[in-house]
């Protein structure tokens, strides 16, 4: 049995990406693993964040983590802010991480590319992520491929740690799946799809309506030869449809390109539409009445009381192991 730990930001509605690359595996883990699935809200502000909003979309991720089967009888699920040894923890870490290391993430020059004011938190972004995992002694992470990099700096500060002050955390594995990992926009496939993308056509939303995700798909970026083919280099938007196709369903990528040969991408695009929105039907259906149930709130006090007890054994010994705190002379 492994300890499985893995956390979204509520920093937007999410989309089919974050779907296919995280949430979606998290139930199979559940079964025979210790697991804990997180609602990073202080991750989200680490850019500018509307107070109502996020407060929202906090609750909405928690139900939407339980629609798609978390069950909080076998793994934790928890508000990050709610457990203050994230933050704790966090800071010694960004006490044992280099400011190089940190201006390197990919994700840090993205985000910060071009804008005037970058928050200090956006660049200590993951030494808190690196908390949230080691609290926990987490022996696998989860994620899609752009985390790929945070877990590695993450298990660069855990041996770090470990050989400068005492050997306390497990140094921890990603899990990235063979697809999905890294689903692009609908608009321009060579990017990311992601929550934050201005463009509402480039991204489908968990909870969007049938009939907006068969818009959205529809008019999806292609190419103009016509033919249903893998082929990342040079047809990224028939490719990256596939990859939604194959995710959502239980054929594989030879199948379905053998299924479309000599059909058009409007029968094709028609096809998918249909089998995302009956994949995600179920899911919103649950996500509706969690959303509004006072049983939520139960399960994410339970989750933080949970998650706190393990974290702060943790914490203490972070602590004692860098000589925080007194010597104690009281017996
Ligand atoms: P976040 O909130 O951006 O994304 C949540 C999860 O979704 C995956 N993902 C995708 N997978 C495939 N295709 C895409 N287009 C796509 N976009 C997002 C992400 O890889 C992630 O698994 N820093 C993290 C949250 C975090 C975390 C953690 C994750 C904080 N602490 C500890 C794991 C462990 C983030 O911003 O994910």
């Amino acid at each position: 049995m492994n300890t499985i730990f893995s956390g979204i930001q509520p920093s937007g509605t999410l989309t089919i990406g974050n779907y296919l690359g995280a949430l979606s595996r998290f139930p199979k883990m559940q079964e025979d693993n210790n697991c804990y699935f997180c609602i990073v809200d202080e991750h989200a502000i680490t850019v500018p964040q509307d107070r109502l909003e996020l407060r929202q979309q906090t609750r909405s991720l928690a139900a939407l983590y339980l629609a798609v089967g978390i069950d909080p009888k076998k793994s934790t699920l928890f508000i990050q802010s709610e457990v203050p040894a994230h933050t704790e923890l966090a800071w010694i870490l960004q006490c044992v991480s280099y400011v190089g290391e940190l201006e390197r993430m990919t994700q840090y020059k993205d985000k910060s590319h071009g804008q005037e004011a970058v928050s200090a938190g956006l660049l200590t972004y993951p030494p808190l992520m690196a908390a949230d995992i080691l609290l926990y002694s987490t022996d696998v992470v989860p994620v899609g491929e752009d985390q790929k990099q945070h877990i590695e700096l993450t298990r660069n500060l855990a041996e770090r740690f470990n050989n400068k002050y005492n050997d306390i955390f497990t140094v921890p594995e990603p899990h990235i799946p063979e697809q999905g990992a890294r689903i692009m926009s609908l608009q321009n496939p060579t990017k990311k799809m992601s929550k934050s993308d201005d463009n509402q056509k480039a991204t489908i939303n968990i909870l969007d309506e049938p009939k907006k995700i068969e818009k959205k798909i529809k008019s999806a970026v292609t190419d103009s030869e016509g033919v249903v083919e893998y082929d990342k280099e040079n047809k990224p938007g028939i490719t990256n449809l596939l990859n939604i196709y194959a995710g959502f369903s239980n054929h594989s990528i030879d199948e379905i390109v053998d299924m479309y040969r000599g059909k058009g991408y409007g029968e094709f695009k028609g096809d998918l539409a249909q089998v995302v929105i009956t994949a995600l039907q179920p899911i919103q259906e649950k996500y509706h009445e969690l959303y509004e149930s006072e049983e939520l709130d139960d399960i994410l006090d339970e989750g933080a009381e949970k998650a706190a007890f393990v974290a702060n054994k943790m914490l203490k010994k972070a602590k004692k192991a860098m000589g925080l705190g007194r010597v104690h002379l009281k017996r």
